[in-house]
């Protein structure tokens, strides 16, 4: 397995992903082609005998003084096998502020696992976040 710079030619394999790994939230089609195109966003991808298995992507948002990690997502076929902490590891080194936000469904407790090991602490919840009324956890990690 590897992990490199995600581009626009990963637009097909990544919507395969996001459907897999987001059934109630995958996003549209020009939100894959914008966290694909814009500046500014680390994007990687985990890539196995030449197949996407894995994204994540990022952005430093200097002006709130943080970063946010705007999704994580691993094939389910290739789960538990430390590619989503691999995959984690690569989008930090690469924000340049010591804040790191995210967000994630309160009963995702798998993922939550992942980012308490990784030192993100839950610092709000937003109610009603996502579109079937579910709540979102509000974790952040602090690099200073
Ligand atoms: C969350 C996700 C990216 C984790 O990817 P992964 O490659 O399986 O993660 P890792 O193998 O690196 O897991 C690292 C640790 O996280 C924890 N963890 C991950 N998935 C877990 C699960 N389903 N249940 C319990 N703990 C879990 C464990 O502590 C694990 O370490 P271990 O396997 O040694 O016990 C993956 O489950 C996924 O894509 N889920 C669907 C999309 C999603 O929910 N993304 C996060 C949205 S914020």
């Amino acid at each position: 397995m590897e992990i490199l710079p995600a581009t626009l030619r990963d637009l097909g394999p990544l919507r395969h992903i996001e459907r897999a790994c987001f059934p109630r939230d995958a996003w549209p089609l020009l939100d894959l082609i914008a966290v694909l195109t814009w500046p500014d966003v680390a994007r990687f991808k985990a890539v196995e005998d030449g197949r996407m298995i894995g994204f994540i992507a990022g952005d430093t948002r200097r002006m709130e003084g943080m970063a946010w990690i705007a999704t994580v997502a691993v094939l389910p076929e290739y789960r538990r096998r430390g590619i989503g902490r691999t995959l984690l590891h690569e989008c930090e080194k690469w924000l340049a502020v010591s804040r790191i936000r995210l967000c994630v469904r309160m009963e995702n407790t798998g993922a939550i696992q992942l980012y308490e090991s990784e030192g993100y602490q839950r610092v709000d919840i937003w109610r009603q976040y996502y579109n079937d009324g579910g709540d979102a956890l509000v974790m952040e990690k602090n690099r200073d």
